[in-house]
């Protein structure tokens, strides 16, 4: 009876996956590995199996979720550590270098497959939609760590379905250190706090709500209540002192304007693909779903008892700047359950419970990040150009939407080449009334590798820009970028040691599961 309404709530985003979702799961693509490779020397290996579970995420009745659950096979335990009564998967701590493999097992009643976010690795351990395997079925991941020390995470990828389960729970943390990073002295232990940021819908009997109609879906979804490491009400004790707060935005589609509620000012050390070259102080960060920001937050400042809160500020809803969205949502299509994209939220409460006496002086330098060398593009004056927008009430790609094998020819790169790339939102040939009004961000998500944003417009609503300019970190490397609406990026992206089919896609999971997602192939 329970799982009754489980399917009930999610299997209405399921059933306008439309029968494409549905053939295209039919056909096999390739082969899988499902056999361990001997000569593979895994210094971490675990079992990692996506099931159904439940956990307690408020008091009284538990809540029926999707976990991914673990059991080391090789390895110090402190490796591989669960998020204590969530449902969110562990958290793996590898170093640089170190090879690990991973037995998925998928025990949920839907096919999937794993995809390790923001990592360069190898085609076939990438979680491409075309390696999902059913219930009861197996993958064996065995790769090289080859990323800067940061904090990359998995979730799900199967086409069409991401959206549901990465919503019903399915999601980790994979942090990568390195010998450059541990030289600097970072807090550490309980000084280095993981935070996931997600917003969830819950029904009166502590349910998961998903999608409500086919507007919520166009918009993505955007939940009332705010979870961190999937719990409400987030608090936590901390000493008078510098903690590093690892943050990753694991929602499916809403954009969090990250800010202290007393105004203090924090240093962000970090990004999606690692450190930075120098700490950047800022007032408030702005973090889209799947982008990440390492951040040196100092309560030295504060006396006993003293609290703060962690806050997303409001901002303009940017869904609603061409009307038509905006008015559809909240009027004719029978408005949502969730709080509009820019509501603001409180995210976590921190409480002084010990007074200390140790500070924290954080390095000038960092790491070496080099400024991006446009200079080695192979087309600097002729950018690979794609266009994120509505075309035919459906979220294209240049016009195209997502079919499984599917590269067209100005999605083939060259392995050993740098490109540019210029991200647009929006507009184009078919822009005209209908372009213009189902302008919504897009964050652009690239797999395989990290790259560099050279360059970025304001896009076409300035009160939008004005309130979140100040929150965006460019000079570090990233595997997602913010698009607002009207909003053109320039990125620089090297294609290295692994030929083959990879995702681009916006990660705004609804966005992606309706299509706005496409493969490239990188050509050796
Ligand atoms: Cu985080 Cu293609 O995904
Ligand atoms: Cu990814
Ligand atoms: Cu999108």
């Amino acid at each position: 009876m329970k799982r009754r309404e489980f399917i009930t709530n999610f299997a209405l985003t399921a059933g306008l996956v439309t029968t494409t979702g549905f053939l295209q799961a039919c056909e096999k693509y390739s082969e899988k590995p499902a056999v361990r490779t001997k000569n593979f020397k895994a210094d971490l290996e675990l079992d990692l199996i996506s099931k159904n579970d439940y956990v307690h995420v408020f008091p009284g009745k538990s809540t029926q979720v999707y976990r991914y659950d673990f059991k080391l096979i090789k390895g110090n335990k402190n490796r591989v550590v669960p998020v204590n009564d969530s449902y969110l998967g562990p958290i793996i701590r590898i170093k640089k270098g170190e090879k690990i493999r991973v037995n998925y097992k998928n025990l949920l009643d839907d096919e999937s497959i794993v995809h390790w976010h923001g990592l360069h690795i190898p085609e076939e351990m990438d979680g491409h939609p075309r390696y999902v395997i059913e219930n009861g079925e197996k993958y064996i991941y065995e790769f090289q760590v080859m990323n800067r020390a940061g904090m990359y995470w998995f979730h799900p990828h199967p086409h069409g379905k991401t959206g549901p389960q990465v919503y019903g729970g399915l999601a980790g943390l994979f942090i990568v250190s390195d010998p450059e990073e541990e030289a600097l002295n970072l807090p550490k232990g309980k000084y280095e706090v993981p935070l996931v940021i997600q917003d969830r819908t819950f029904n009166s009997d502590n349910q998961l709500i998903y999608l409500q109609n086919p507007m919520e879906r166009m918009i993505g979804f955007l939940g009332e209540q705010i979870l961190i490491n999937g719990k409400p009400n987030f608090k936590m004790p901390v000493e008078s002192r510098a903690y590093r707060l690892r943050l990753l935005n694991g929602s499916n589609s809403r954009i969090y304007k990250v800010a202290f509620s007393n105004g203090m000012p924090f240093k962000v050390i970090g990004t999606d693909g690692g450190l930075l070259e120098k700490p950047v102080t800022k007032n408030y960060v702005v973090m889209a779903p799947a982008e990440r920001f390492d951040l040196i937050v100092d309560f030295s400042g504060m006396e006993l008892n003293d609290k703060v809160e962690l806050v997303s500020l409001s901002f303009p809803d940017p869904n609603s700047g061409g009307g038509m969205m905006g008015g559809m949502r909240g009027g004719m299509m029978g408005g949502s359950s969730g709080k509009r994209q820019g509501a603001s939220f409180k995210l976590a409460e921190f409480k002084v419970t010990k007074i200390v006496n140790k500070p924290f002086k954080l390095p000038a330098k960092l790491s070496t990040v080099p400024a991006p060398n446009i200079s080695k593009a192979i087309n600097l004056n002729n950018p690979r150009r794609f266009r994120f927008a509505m075309s035919h009430m459906s979220w294209t790609i240049n016009g195209r939407t997502f079919g499984m094998t599917d590269v067209a020819n100005d999605e083939k790169v060259k392995l050993n080449t740098t490109e540019v790339w210029e991200l647009i939102n929006g507009g184009g040939s078919r822009g005209g009334m209908m372009g213009g009004m189902m302008q919504m961000p897009h964050p652009i998500h690239v797999h395989q590798l990290q790259y560099r944003i050279i360059e970025r417009s304001t896009g076409n609503n300035s009160e939008l820009w004005e309130s979140l300019k100040d929150g965006f970190v460019d000079n570090g490397w990233k595997d997602t970028v913010l698009l607002l609406p009207g909003m053109k990026a320039k990125i620089l992206l090297s294609f290295k040691d692994y030929p083959g089919l990879f995702l681009y896609h916006c990660h705004n999971l609804e966005h992606e599961d309706m299509g706005m997602m496409r493969d490239y192939l990188i050509q050796s």
